[in-house]
């Protein structure tokens, strides 16, 4: 079975009943994607399977054959990060990370569809992405910031505080 992730073409070994959860973790090392509830339930699983917002936790890697697959790791790299990835820095929309690849992926396919910043359609796309941490109000400025094109600061957070995210930040 031949899958594209992150522009790489893959020949997958796993079972087709495998998930595809567990064909990025344990087959190709891509652990961007996390196992929360593995239910279909939070959100943490989350990639773009061609474009589209997908629970990784839930899909059977057979049916995906042909197939193109995002995760975080190919929105953008350290040295290159998606805006998506600059506006969560800059409003300090992550705090232990569980969550933030879904959200990221997530959020990226709703820029993609030319998603606003309109506060209800963002709570809409992101919908069913738990977070434990940050209680979403800085999730929803963050995807409202790269929906209205800003450009960030990486090195102070929206309230002027140093990132720690970035060699020469201070806690
Ligand atoms: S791990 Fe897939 S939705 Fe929770
Ligand atoms: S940042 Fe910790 S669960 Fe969202």
């Amino acid at each position: 079975m031949k899958i594209t992730v992150n522009g790489r073409p893959c020949d997958v070994t796993s079972g087709p009943l495998t998930t595809l959860l567990d064909v990025l973790r344990e087959e190709l090392g891509i652990t961007s994607a996390k196992a929360g509830c593995e239910q279909g339930g939070c959100g943490a699983c989350t990639v773009l399977v061609d474009g589209q917002p997908r629970r990784s936790c839930l899909l059977p890697v057979g049916v995906l054959d042909g197939a193109s697959v995002t995760t975080v790791e190919g929105l953008g790299t350290p040295e290159r990060l998606a805006p998506i990835q600059q506006a969560f820095i800059h409003h300090y929309a992550t705090q232990c990370g569980f969550c933030t690849p879904g959200m990221l992926v997530a959020a990226q396919a709703y820029l993609d569809r030319g998603g606003s910043d309109d506060r209800e359609a963002i709570v809409d796309a992101l919908g069913g992405h738990i977070c434990r941490c940050t209680g979403y109000v800085k999730i929803i400025e963050a995807v409202a910031a790269a929906a209205r094109g800003e450009s960030f600061d990486l090195s102070r957070t929206a309230e002027g505080r140093y990132t720690t995210l970035l060699a020469g930040g201070r806690p």
